[in-house]
């Protein structure tokens, strides 16, 4: 599962169902939104967490789903710890490991790592985040507390905040929405517009049209992705009390999917508004279903390996991905990761990089 759009609207709903399920009958009395005890279901299995790049709630929220799940974890957090500092490949790690887990977890600062990976494993592998291309559990995490806290998707109002363009979790998020028929506001800061070929993906593929809302439901807020950048950032917003006072965001519920740096002020933290930390907490639940689909565990259906099939695709010699972070253009990667396209039909000449999705004519 390296993007969002590898789910069905079907297989995002089995994953939310059981998610309500563990939560339901797992829950912590004290705090209902917590999964407290486990079960045994993934007796046996070991899930590989494969981290290039920093990380506090992905990692620990897969870790601890594996072991409420009865199963066990193998790390690598540490890039300089591991055969990566000697120059070792993405590939040869993965073939290696599929013999070591039953499923990968990989987080990976090149757009498209997680599609290589998916490549090369044998088991099934989930996207941790990778580069500024997508973040899909984040975007389940975050659909999933959308559901809960503030009701039904379809029709909602969202507003997006923030590093539009080097925020993965926006990627995988707006592709969400907008399948499940919310309204997306785009609010990003100057010159951080979501990536042209997104916009008019949302727009070709699945039919968003931008609208005029005056009453928004949910303000999904970001950082600054100080990563992803050269330079200095000036004049971000910040979503505190003051921002709040406008009308239309008199009842917006504040998710941001961490860690929040300046843009979100902690005063906010005992507004009933905010609802950012059970959000995080909703990590758990929501991956602990997905593993046990990917999986296979028990009596729940089997979700896809990785991707599903889309469209012919063309190995080129002579058209190269226009993103400079693709995986593609990786020195070391660049003899696994051929230069591929999924031909769009409906354009004609236009291609996308099967890695990190990047259209261009
Ligand atoms: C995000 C990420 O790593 O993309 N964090 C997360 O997984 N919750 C967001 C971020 O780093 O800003």
């Amino acid at each position: 599962m390296t993007s969002i759009n590898d789910l069905s609207n079907g297989e995002i709903e089995a994953v939310f169902s059981l998610a309500i399920k563990y939560l339901g009958s797992l829950s912590d009395k004290a705090r209902t939104y917590r999964v407290a005890k486990g079960t045994s279901a993934a007796n046996g299995k070991i899930l590989a967490c494969l981290f290039y790049e920093p990380s506090t709630r992905t990692r620990l929220s897969f870790e601890s789903a594996m072991q409420r799940l009865g199963g066990s974890m193998i790390s690598s957090a540490d890039p300089s710890a591991s055969s990566v500092a000697k120059g070792e490949n993405l590939a040869d790690s993965i073939r290696m490991i599929s013999s070591y887990a039953d499923a990968i977890v990989i987080r990976h600062p090149r757009d498209g790592a997680a599609k290589l990976a998916a490549e090369f494993a044998d088991v099934p592998v989930i996207n941790g985040g990778d580069g500024a291309h997508e973040h899909p559990t984040q975007a389940l995490t975050d659909l999933f507390t959308l559901r809960r806290e503030v009701g039904t998707l379809k029709g909602m109002n969202v507003a997006i905040m923030g590093d539009l363009k080097g925020g993965r979790t926006v990627h995988s998020l707006v592709y969400a929405l907008v399948r499940f028929g919310a309204n997306i506001m785009l609010m990003p800061a100057k010159g951080m517009e979501l990536p042209g070929h997104v916009e008019k993906r949302l727009r070709d593929e699945f039919g968003w049209q931008s609208k005029d809302v005056h009453a928004i439901d949910a303000l999904y807020m970001t950082r600054f992705q100080k990563e992803r950048w050269t330079g200095k950032v000036e004049g971000y917003a910040k979503v505190d009390a003051q921002f709040l006072n406008d009308p239309r965001f008199s009842k917006a519920r504040i998710l941001h999917p961490l860690p929040r740096v300046d843009e979100l002020d902690p005063v906010l933290d005992s507004d009933p508004r905010a609802v950012y930390f059970r959000q995080a907490a909703y990590g758990v639940p929501v991956r602990m279903a997905l593993l046990t689909l990917l999986l296979g565990l028990g009596k729940t259906p089997t979700l896809e390996k990785s991707g599903r099939k889309r469209s012919e695709v063309k190995d080129s010699h002579d058209r190269y991905c226009p993103n400079s972070n693709c995986i593609t253009h990786d020195a070391a990667e660049r003899r696994f990761a051929t230069n591929k396209f999924y031909v769009l039909k409906a354009a004609g000449t236009r291609l996308r990089c099967v890695y990190c999705e990047t259209d261009f004519d």
